[in-house]
């Protein structure tokens, strides 16, 4: 099968094309490469080559600055995959895009499932949305799957800096009021070849199983970068406050944990905990034993 990536150059969509390498025939592109708010340069970077399956893992990701840059969100997030899609329809190939728990408010108590409306509450979560739909609009066998709180050896993420922090600092806090789930690149990697032929829903929600604050997550990788050796000034996470986060710009849902119940049913698989999946990776990428 011939797999083409957009967004090769991020911490998932890298991860991606290291994973499918050897068992794919893959293509990836990063920004440089391919440039989402180029429309024109899309069409002709894409039209000449054949693939089977594309994977956009390419967005503007960066939440805060979304809400000051509306137009580029938009371009990057919406109109952009719109261009892949349609690029996908001609070729009768699939699209699979990737969304995120920002298009939901927050509001609910308890795991939003691919049936839920979604209602974004910034420019980032709304700009994902018009993708999303732009994408489910384009042909019957695209794909959208949302994720939660992405982390892997690619790019440096929240856990990344917090071990970071605690290497540095004596005193590290993190947010105990927002929950939802970690969700590891190379999880994602695993579990998406299952989905580049036959049936397949339009929205799936997929991240590691079970759910936690910033501050469990936090707490948690420092648990076992103990485990594994990694000397850490701070060994207590403290707890932070979302509303004490006046630097930020954008809102965030305060509760975005996504129900992977429709990914099991289909596969007949249950994704590891996140307590499973950060482990094997501070393990993989942390240890000094
Ligand atoms: N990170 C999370 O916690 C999270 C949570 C939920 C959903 N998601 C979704 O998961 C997907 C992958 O995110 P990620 O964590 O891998 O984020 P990421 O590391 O920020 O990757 C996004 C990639 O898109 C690229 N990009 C930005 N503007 C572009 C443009 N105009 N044209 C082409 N590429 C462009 C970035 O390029 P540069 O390297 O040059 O910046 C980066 O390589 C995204 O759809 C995101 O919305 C992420």
């Amino acid at each position: 099968m011939r797999i083409v990536i957009v967004g090769a150059g991020g911490r998932l969509g890298a991860a991606l094309v290291r994973e499918f390498d050897g068992k794919f025939e893959v293509t990836g592109f990063n920004r440089a490469q391919l440039d989402l708010s180029d429309l024109q340069s899309i069409r002709e970077k894409l039209g000449t080559i054949d693939f089977d399956v594309l994977v956009n893992a390419a967005g503007f990701t960066k939440v805060d600055l979304c809400e000051t840059q509306p137009d580029r969100a938009f371009l990057i997030n919406a109109e952009g995959p719109a261009v892949l899609a349609e690029i996908c329809r001609r070729k009768q190939a699939r699209l699979i895009h990737f969304s995120t728990d920002y298009v939901f408010d927050g509001e609910k108590t308890e795991q939003y499932t691919e049936e839920d409306n979604a209602n974004p509450i910034s420019i980032y979560g709304e700009s994902k949305q018009a993708g999303e739909n732009n994408v489910l609009a384009a042909q019957d066998q695209n794909l959208v799957v949302r994720v939660s709180w992405v982390f892997g050896p690619d790019r440096p993420s929240f856990i990344d800096t917090m071990i970071q922090q605690a290497q540095e600092n004596k005193k590290v806090d993190a947010i105990s009021d927002k929950i939802s789930t970690p969700t590891y690149t190379l999880d994602i990697a695993e579990m998406l070849p299952q989905f580049f032929i036959g049936d397949t829903p339009r929205v799936l929600h997929f991240a590691n199983a079970g759910q936690c604050s910033w501050q469990e997550y936090a707490q948690y990788a420092v648990d076992c970068c103990d485990d594994v050796g990694l000397s850490l000034k701070a060994k207590t996470i403290g707890a932070a406050k979302l509303r004490d986060m006046t630097n930020w710009v954008a809102r965030r849902p305060a509760y975005s944990v996504l129900s992977t119940a429709k990914y099991t049913a289909l596969t007949g698989r249950s994704p590891r905990t996140w307590r499973e999946a950060v482990s094997d990776y501070i393990t993989r990428f942390y240890s000094k034993k």
